[in-house]
């Protein structure tokens, strides 16, 4: 690879830093965004990347992280939308509003604040840029308790079909990964209760929770030269979960 400045939302931590890692392997310019400073710091130190800390949920903390990157180590060439969270879990019935209100200002309107900003600059520079944003299975099959998240999740999956159509023109593409349960910590406290660990396993085929290794080659390829035909796909990484 060449080089380039790939920003990882989220880069401190799971997923993100497993892609962050994966990119700069590769040897492209990492900048892990992410609102845990201290947790930024330490994953750029390991990694030789960047840190820049940002709060996806307010735009202006997304505009001057994004100039920040611009001034240091350049304008992004690939965006990978990936903060997020679950907050909470219950039925819709009882679930508190600030549970889904924090899933919608992280998930939803962080990922659509974040590219619009990266977005706008590629446009004006003339970047034929990539962006991969990070949706869940969920979007597509529910687990009950989870609502909230899953919504947000589909709605990211609307975002990066959209997205693409708009910037296909400015050579910029734009596409998903959906990963079913991966071994992360937002995972960890339900990952250690055995019973519920055997049952989200029972629901995979391939009968093994994922860890940040099975999702970051296929963030890494399509945000690379070789997918240069894929633009508004949201591809499943789930050891076969959605086959059920
Ligand atoms: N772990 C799973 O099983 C799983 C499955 C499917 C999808 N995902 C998705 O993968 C992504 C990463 O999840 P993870 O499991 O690695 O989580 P994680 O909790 O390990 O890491 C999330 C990172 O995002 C950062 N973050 C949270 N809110 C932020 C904000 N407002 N601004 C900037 N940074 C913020 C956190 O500080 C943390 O470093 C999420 O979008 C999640 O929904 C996870």
């Amino acid at each position: 690879m060449s080089g380039r400045v790939v920003l990882v939302t989220g880069g401190a931590s799971g997923i993100g830093r497993g892609v962050a890692a994966a990119f700069a392997a590769a040897g492209d310019r990492v900048v892990i965004a992410d609102r845990d400073a201290e947790a930024a710091a330490r994953a750029a130190k390991e990694l030789d990347a960047l840190a820049v800390t940002v709060d996806i949920t307010d735009p202006a903390s997304v505009a001057a992280g994004v100039a920040q990157v611009a001034e240091t180590a350049g304008p992004v060439e690939v965006l990978i939308n990936n903060a997020g969270l679950v907050a909470g879990g219950g039925p819709l019935v009882s679930l508190p509003m600030e549970v889904f209100d924090t899933v919608v200002a992280v998930n939803l309107r962080g990922t659509f604040t974040v590219t619009q900003a990266v977005a706008g600059q590629m446009i004006e520079r003339g970047t034929r840029g990539r962006i991969v944003n990070i949706s869940s299975i969920g979007s597509r099959q529910p687990t009950a308790g989870l609502g909230h998240y899953e919504a947000t999740k589909a709605a990211v999956d609307a975002l990066t079909r959209t997205s693409a159509l708009e910037l296909a023109g400015y050579g910029i593409r734009v596409n998903g990964v959906a990963p079913g349960p991966v071994h992360t910590p937002m995972t960890a406290g339900l990952m250690e209760n055995p019973e519920a660990r055997a049952a989200w396993e029972s629901r995979i085929p391939l009968g093994k929770i994922a860890t940040t290794d099975d999702i970051a080659p296929l963030v890494v390829f399509l945000a690379s030269a070789q997918a240069d035909h894929i633009t508004g796909a949201v591809i499943q990484v789930d050891g076969g979960q959605l086959l059920t």
